[in-house]
């Protein structure tokens, strides 16, 4: 089996109720020229009922950006896989570089959570990438590998077919300054000859999303790297002509 394109949008801190009928139409209504591509949505969680509702009947996966890696007790604030897999929820994003830095979300927490989710036969979208001064430093790849074995000790007891890796180079979100497709392809490349070495055969599987500032005009050349199987955005995401644009260069 090859790795699936999958496009997955991360609202952040973004949207209202609005956006989720007017996205879930708009997607509707490119349906046919999405044939071959997985979209899904990771809006604000207040909005995941909204948004498994209004897509009922479409193929559009819903996704939360965040999960506690306890699954039920004294955690205030916090979302449990159980409650999330009620909704509907297919994927998780997991160590995403914002709770990494903000919330201090840890390999040990990661590895906590890919279980979680795995376990509840969830897709867990685990979030790597380097900071501008790690990549100056030459430290790129020993900063990803130690992520992805964070995320491959929590998959022990699970199939390798319910784990994506998004590669997110930190100084690429949100900034405008992508990462160029041979810059991205290199990394990926290394992603996925790791994950060979980790799992074999099954290594080959795992798809592999490049996130940070894709955009309509950049999605299609680094969507064509031999090792980038589809994209995981923020921004653009949130303005459903650049979204299925940016998923339409993943066929
Ligand atoms: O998770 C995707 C996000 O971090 C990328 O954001 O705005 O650079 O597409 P953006």
């Amino acid at each position: 089996m090859q790795p699936q394109p999958l496009v997955l949008a991360n609202w952040k801190l973004n949207g209202d109720r609005q956006l989720v009928t007017s996205m879930v139409s708009a997607l509707r209504d490119a349906a046919d020229s999405l044939h071959g591509v997985n979209v899904g949505i990771c809006p604000p969680a207040i909005y995941i009922p909204a948004l498994t509702e209004a897509c009922y009947y479409d193929a559009i996966g819903v996704g939360v950006q965040h999960i506690s890696e306890h699954p039920k007790g004294a955690y205030t604030g916090e979302l449990a896989v159980s409650m999330v897999k009620e909704f509907g929820v297919d994927y998780v994003l997991i160590g995403h570089s914002e709770r990494r830095s903000l919330y201090q979300e840890s390999d040990q927490q990661v590895a906590a959570k890919v279980a979680q989710v795995t376990s509840a036969g969830l897709t867990a979208v685990v979030c790597v990438g380097e900071s501008e001064a790690q990549r100056e430093a030459g430290e790129t790849l020993t900063v990803v590998k130690a992520q992805l074995a964070a995320a491959l000790q929590g998959l022990a007891q699970s199939s390798p077919a319910l784990l994506v890796i998004a590669y997110e180079p930190v100084w690429a979100i949100g900034t405008g300054q992508t990462a160029t497709p041979e810059q991205a392809q290199q990394v990926h490349a290394e992603i996925r000859s790791w994950l060979q070495q980790q799992l074999g055969d099954a290594g080959k599987d795992i798809t592999l999303l490049y996130g940070g500032s894709v955009k309509p005009d950049n999605a299609a050349e680094l969507f064509a790297q031999a090792d980038i199987n589809g994209g995981l955005i923020g921004g653009a995401s949130l303005v459903a002509d650049d979204f299925i644009a940016i998923c339409q260069a993943a066929r």
